[in-house]
């Protein structure tokens, strides 16, 4: 199936992985997100110190889905299957379905991760706003750090709901804007669109912690977790730049500075949510 998903980095990255960069390789190999320090003051600015924080921002996700031995999961927009290799590690007798909209990545996936402790994996192309699976199948749903490229999160929601058995539950985690602030980041946000569009492509960031909540209740969900940790993913952006520097991809470098700086002024903050499937 042809990639039906426009995200430049993406085209970028696997360009990078395919000729053996050894930042790229370091960096992005395996989960391609932020990361996340308990100590942001300990970040030192290297690769492995970054890769270790991004295994941990996993983690903190995958601890909001409430993840024990023996569940069934299903990971959307699961990129090369980092989060499925850091539970396929860790806990066994899993069911684990990564999904996602780019070929191209599920492939890397394949490649990268094999079952262990009794864990069955597969890996399937599809939309997460259309998942491809029967009602009821899943405990846990996931989507690490991949929400604002989906379609709509209001058919997300559903589709995950549809899918979840009651008592199951969504852990996500995305950049939310303040509501006082979507005035004023839509305004500027017209006048980055092109450069958004060309750099990270298709991304929505208009959706505030009072819409997740609203939408939690519409679609059969109980908010379980909020978890503000963007103080603790800032270290992500110098790394980031830099890398975005070296490889020359000036205007992503330029558009994640403007994120960082609305990071770090809290107009957006990093939260990782989950939400209980409650019977309808
Ligand atoms: C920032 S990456 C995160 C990847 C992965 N969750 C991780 O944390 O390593 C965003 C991912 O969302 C996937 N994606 C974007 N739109 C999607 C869609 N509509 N359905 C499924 N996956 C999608 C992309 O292909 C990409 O793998």
């Amino acid at each position: 199936m042809e990639s039906k998903v426009h995200l430049p980095y993406f085209d970028r990255l696997l360009e990078l992985l395919k000729e053996q960069n050894p930042a790229a390789i370091a960096a992005f190999g395996r989960h391609v997100h932020w990361g996340y320090w308990e100590d942001p003051k300990r970040a030192d600015g290297t690769l492995p110190d970054f890769a270790n924080a991004t295994e941990q921002l996993s983690r903190k996700v995958c601890d909001a889905g409430n993840i024990t031995d023996g569940l069934k999961i299903l990971d959307c927009g699961c990129g090369f299957g980092g989060t499925i290799a850091s539970l396929n590690e860790r806990f066994s007798n899993l069911e684990m379905v990564g999904v996602n909209i780019d070929e191209r990545q599920l492939e890397r996936a394949r490649s990268q991760v094999q079952p262990l402790n009794h864990n069955a994996i597969s890996f399937v192309c599809a939309d997460a706003c259309q998942l491809p699976f029967e009602d009821n199948s899943f405990d846990v749903v996931l989507a690490v750090e991949c929400i604002f490229h989906f379609p709509s999160r209001e058919t997300f929601f559903k589709e995950a709901r549809r899918v979840l058995k009651p008592g199951g539950y969504l852990a996500i985690c995305d950049f939310v804007p303040l509501k006082f602030s979507l005035p004023i980041t839509n305004f500027l946000g017209q006048f980055l669109t092109s450069s958004i569009d060309k750099t990270y492509g298709t991304v929505q960031s208009d959706f505030s912690l009072s819409t997740y909540r609203n939408l939690a209740k519409k679609t059969g969900f109980v908010t379980r977790i909020e978890e503000d940790i963007t103080r603790n993913t800032l270290p992500t952006y110098p790394l980031v730049r830099k890398l975005l520097r070296e490889n020359g991809s000036v205007e992503t470098e330029k558009i994640t500075a403007g994120a960082e700086f609305l990071g770090k002024i809290g107009i957006t903050r990093y939260l990782i949510l989950s939400f209980e499937a409650i019977d309808p």
